[in-house]
């Protein structure tokens, strides 16, 4: 597997003999700088960072965005260096460089990859116009826990999606050819486990069996190596008592040794010396060398290779070879990027940020990944010639900041589209609109605000609450053990219901919040992730049926935060619950025997069932599903099956819908989970139109790791689903024989 798509100048041969004429050339002190990035100044190089880039001691900088200073620097590194090898420039552009998407859980709603892949090539050449040539994204850790803040920046919950998804991203940003410019390096994150912190808690420890971790954390991982992308960068977290950054299972044997990965590996920020802390050297030197024998390429802000590898290498503990294994990477990355040939960058050759295409592009994602969760009588879409007057209520409706979300280093407030904006722009000639923000903020709880909230719905004919929790409730570090709707905004959403005028909820998070305690209160509910740039627009064309709605969700909704982790791709267990065997403790009369209730596996307070399935996502078509088949009843190891099934929009308008494809292998070496997603497509229909769908799967398509750690398909019985959520009725069964 190469480390990326293709080589720009030359051909790889002739990068290698390049690499290996620098390192021939390179001084130990040289090379123990390629694998140390450090931070830049914030908008100016300090004399002791412009020192060491002279002397060769850096080969990687991150945060900086100034295109004068990022210059500087590379001028420093070509022209005052003794060897000439320019600068790596990392950031984090995570949804975005100055035109923000969607966060990545709402990009993920889309389960559209061109939508995606678009979105990256935006912020690909967005952040290469001023000389980033190195993104920390896409983050593919699986995550099954609305509490952990970081669920903002995953691609939700199932590994099929995350791979799929994921590798359009990098596709977005390194393009086929990272020569090209506009196109800039994408790093796979975190690896690995990380989206499994006990508890939902950010950087806490991960216990995940090997059988899991190959059968759902690494699939997305894989698909990306697969993929081409430039680089990984390993997690924050104790992995089964080995911290990912010193874990030579996973990072030698795994990474290296059984996918032959050969692009670079970079830690995570100071989580080479947070292994002390972790508890697994005693001190930065053990910690180095522990990150090398893993094979961590570069250490990200802290410095213990600096101060360290030097004496490593003299006590003989670890080999130079081993150095220049590592550097090669390095350089063979800069190669690749074309950074000898073009280390400067000219923004007159690259197009202004937040232009209008790079809007409308951001705009559609929005679109696609609002997520429509209700729509009682159709209250939506909202006819303007039918309203003479709209309230618009809420803390989340007018706040350009909030509606951006986390991990928007460079995002600017001032170029946001606001719902509130962008309602008055559409409909603001003919409607009035009565707008009251209600709540100063998601968590206030001063009900100053609610009378006028009331009155503005009481003289209105339909009332949108824009409504959620604030960016900052998210992302790193931000999770959080309640996840409902923060402050006193259900209290308002009851006080403006009592108006009996049609409720409409819009709601930002970045994260599924549990909203079982206002869904009876509204008509009709938008799930809008926090939707980026664009996002006011993109909510008012669905609002008011300009678009119709067609995300889904990647991750399931919990009824209550004590159900998680609830996932839809869950083991069966011994005793799986049903509507007849699940009991709500309420209805448990007193004095009750301990066996009277059912004896499988569910919550006496909250049943088995999430709140809203993974998948699901309503539109204003209405999609049904009828005749599923199969190409054969039977088929060989190695064969293909077509699984086909019509999709009827019974609906009265065109819509877009994500045809999904699930699949139960019924029995195995290890259990296997009770559906699985194989596939999905996003098609449209007219009104009264059919089409007839096929899946094609091949045997491969259905391997999994057994007992020994193997990739294998196994003869037996499976069953496969087509339909439009995780809950997918329609179903066939077919045999794989020997
Ligand atoms: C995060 C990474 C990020 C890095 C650099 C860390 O705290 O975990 O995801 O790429 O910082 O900003």
């Amino acid at each position: 597997m190469s480390a990326v798509i293709s080589i720009n100048s030359g051909s790889s041969d002739s990068i290698e003999s390049k690499v290996a004429d620098f390192i021939s050339r390179m001084g130990l002190d040289e090379k123990i700088g390629q694998m140390s990035q450090l931070q830049g100044g914030g908008g100016w190089i300090p004399d002791d960072l412009a020192e060491s880039i002279r002397a060769g001691r850096v080969g990687s900088i991150l945060n900086e965005v100034n295109v004068e200073v990022l210059n500087e620097m590379q001028r420093i590194c070509v022209e005052e260096s003794r060897l000439g090898i320019p600068l790596l420039i990392g950031r984090d552009v995570i949804h975005g460089f100055k035109t923000i998407f969607p966060i990545p859980l709402g990009q993920a709603a889309s389960w559209d990859p061109e939508t995606i892949e678009a979105g990256a090539r935006v912020s690909a050449s967005e952040a290469a116009s001023v000389g980033i040539n190195w993104t920390f994204a896409p983050m593919i850790d699986v995550t099954r826990d609305p509490r952990w803040g970081r669920i903002a920046e995953s691609l939700g919950e199932d590994p099929y999606l995350c791979g799929v998804l994921g590798a359009a991203m990098v596709k977005g940003f390194q393009t086929d050819d990272l020569g090209e410019p506009g196109s800039i390096v994408a790093c796979a994150k975190h690896f690995a486990g990380y989206g499994a912190a006990e508890g939902g808690r950010d950087y806490n420890t991960a216990n995940i069996p090997e059988n899991e971790m190959r059968n759902v954390h690494l699939r997305p991982f894989k698909a990306a190596a697969e993929a081409g992308v430039g680089s990984f960068m390993s997690a924050f977290c104790d992995l089964n008592g080995v911290p990912a950054t010193g874990n030579t299972w996973l990072m030698d044997d795994l990474l290296r040794k059984e996918w032959g990965y050969e692009g670079v590996v970079v830690s995570d920020w100071e989580s080479v010396v947070e292994m002390s802390v972790h508890g697994f050297t005693h001190d930065d030197e053990e910690a180095a060398y522990e990150a090398v024998m893993a094979g961590i390429d570069m250490e990200m802000a802290s410095s213990s290779y600096l101060d360290h590898l030097e004496g490593l290498v003299a006590q003989d503990k670890i080999k130079l070879a081993q150095i220049d294994t590592m550097v090669a990477r390095i350089l063979t990355l800069k190669f690749e990027l074309g950074l000898f040939e073009k280390p400067y960058t000219d923004q007159k050759e690259h197009a202004a940020v937040l232009n209008k295409s790079n809007l409308k592009i951001a705009k559609e994602a929005a679109v696609k990944s609002c997520v429509l969760l209700k729509n009682e009588n159709n209250t939506l879409p909202l006819a303007q010639s039918d309203l003479a007057t709209v309230a618009l209520i809420g803390p989340l409706a007018d706040d350009d900041y909030e509606q951006l979300g986390t991990w928007i280093f460079d995002g600017e407030s001032q170029h946001s589209v606001t719902c509130k904006q962008a309602v008055e722009e559409l409909i603001g000639r003919t409607v009035e609109i009565n707008y009251v923000k209600g709540l100063e903020t998601t968590r206030s709880n001063n009900h100053e605000e609610f009378g006028a909230a009331v009155s503005a719905a009481e003289k209105s004919d339909a009332v949108i609450m824009v409504v959620g929790e604030e960016s900052f409730m998210s992302g790193e570090a931000h999770s959080r053990a309640n996840i409902d709707l923060p402050g006193h905004q259900a209290e308002l959403i009851e006080a403006v219901a009592s108006s009996g005028k049609p409720l409409i909820l819009v709601i930002m998070a970045g994260r599924p919040l549990t909203i079982g305690n206002v869904l009876d209160k509204a008509d009709a509910v938008l799930y809008a992730w926090h939707p980026g740039t664009m996002g006011g627009p993109a909510i008012a064309d669905l609002l008011f049926g300009l678009e119709s709605p067609s995300g889904k969700l990647p991750v399931t909704f919990p009824l209550a935060v004590g159900q998680v982790p609830i996932f839809y791709a869950h083991k069966n267990t011994g005793r799986p619950a049903t509507d007849h065997t699940c009991v709500n403790m309420d209805e448990v009369p007193a004095r009750a025997p301990q066996t009277s209730l059912g004896m499988t596996s569910f919550h006496l307070d909250a049943g088995y069932k999430p709140l809203f399935p993974f998948g699901f996502g309503l539109s204003y078509g209405n999609f049904k599903y009828v005749k599923i088949t199969t190409s054969h009843s039977s088929i060989g190891l190695g064969d293909t099956i077509d699984i086909h099934a019509d999709v009827i929009n019974t609906g009265a308008r065109e819509a877009e819908e994500v045809v999904q494809l699930y699949v139960r292998d019924l029995v195995g070496d290890v259990t296997r989970p009770v559906k699985e997603l194989k596939g999905f497509r996003r098609i449209s229909l007219k009104p009264g139109e059919r089409e007839r769908l096929c899946f094609t799967l091949h045997t491969d398509d259905l391997a999994f790791y057994n007992r020994k750690m193997e990739l294998v398909t196994e003869p037996g019985k499976f069953h496969v689903w087509i339909g439009g959520s995780s809950d997918a009725e329609l179903w066939a069964d077919f045999e794989i024989h020997d």
